[in-house]
């Protein structure tokens, strides 16, 4: 009975074109693609030891004490991906995983979490004869994908881009490819994270996208999305600012509208979510600075701007934004380029 050891550091990521809505049939599979800019510093790192043995066990520590919490997921992880590797179906599982943001943050550790553990599944796989180096990557974000879709995206950097889609060439919805057809604005650009509201979302994203369903406006979102994808991969290409923040912030918007137009309806912004766009919408009114905003499902505000105003944007935070964060919590980032083996 052999053990096996494997340590991943992976990022989180955030969609400019979003996810949101799952294919009828398969399992988890996107209603349409998306893109998103892989991040450098909110990370999650784990290592797995993976021992062989007849019958299924699982132990997760989070940094360092038991999490029994987590081993739902990931025994729900390890049925989905049994069809790819049957190994996983039986062994004894120590994760010891641990996030660079806070649990409490409010940032999702999905992405980063799930994409880390399918990278140490790969590397074993790797060892056991069962993978090749050249099908790495599209294998870890293939499995990490049926642990969260918007995980399949972390493995790459400086972008990564899910689903099919005609424009964008070796796309899948199996799968995320890496983007870098970018101009060198978008290669490290920057995402400071305004924790407006630290607690636990209200719906989970899983539970969001399956109210999609029954939206009347589905259909329409999915098939602007499509376009909406289309528009991104000139604006990425050209380093047009003005149509970024055009597209980038309708994406946001669209999202949550999205999520009020469900049944049942919610709404994930908070008072001071709105207000930190109100300040960014009048600062590039009265200033003309190419700053902007994207959501995820839920309050907080991810600020982007480029990296050439990292110290402006920064006085800005500090004397206009932070007011709005709990206790004055934001979390600087920047793109990066993917997950690295530790
Ligand atoms: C709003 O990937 O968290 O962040 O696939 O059910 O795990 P599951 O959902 P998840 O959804 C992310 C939704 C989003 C948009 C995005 O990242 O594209």
């Amino acid at each position: 009975m052999s053990t096996f050891i494997s340590s991943w550091k992976s990022p989180s990521n955030i969609a400019l074109v979003k996810y949101w809505g799952k294919k009828p049939t398969g399992i988890q599979l996107p209603a349409n693609a998306s893109i998103s800019f892989t991040l450098s510093n909110c990370t999650t790192t784990t290592k797995l030891t993976y021992t062989e043995q007849e019958t299924l066990a699982i132990k997760v520590l989070l940094d360092g004490d038991e999490e029994p919490s987590f081993v739902h997921k990931i025994e729900q992880f390890i049925t989905r991906i049994a069809p790819i590797f049957p190994f996983v179906k039986t062994g004894r599982y120590l994760i010891e995983t641990s996030n660079s943001f806070p649990h409490s943050s409010g940032i999702a550790s999905s992405a980063s979490g799930m994409s880390a553990l399918a990278l140490c599944i790969c590397d074993i796989a790797v060892e056991k004869g069962e993978l090749t180096e050249n099908n790495f990557n599209r294998t870890a974000s293939e499995l990490a994908r049926l642990g969260s879709g918007s995980a399949s995206r972390s493995v790459f950097g400086p972008m990564g881009e899910w689903g099919k889609h005609n424009d964008y060439a070796g796309s899948s919805d199996d799968y995320a490819i890496g983007y870098d057809d970018i101009h060198p604005v978008f290669k490290d650009y920057c995402d400071t994270i305004l924790l407006v509201h630290k607690g636990q979302k209200t719906v989970s994203s899983t539970v969001g996208h399956g109210l999609l369903d029954n939206n009347p406006y589905a259909e329409a979102r999915f098939a602007q999305a499509g376009k909406n994808m289309t528009k991104m991969k000139a604006i990425l290409k050209s380093g047009d600012l003005d149509a970024f923040i055009e597209l980038v912030e309708s994406e946001a918007l669209t999202l949550h509208s999205l999520m009020m137009s469900s049944n049942p309806y919610f709404i994930l912004m908070k008072p001071e979510t709105l207000q930190v766009i109100e300040a960014i919408w009048k600062k590039r009114a009265e200033d003309g600075v190419k700053w902007s905003f994207t959501l995820d499902a839920g309050a907080n505000v991810h600020f982007l701007y480029p990296q050439a105003d990292k110290d402006s944007a920064a006085r800005f935070i500090e004397s206009e934004l932070k007011q709005y964060c709990e206790n004055g919590a934001y979390i600087y980032d920047e793109v990066g380029m993917g997950a690295e083996r530790v």
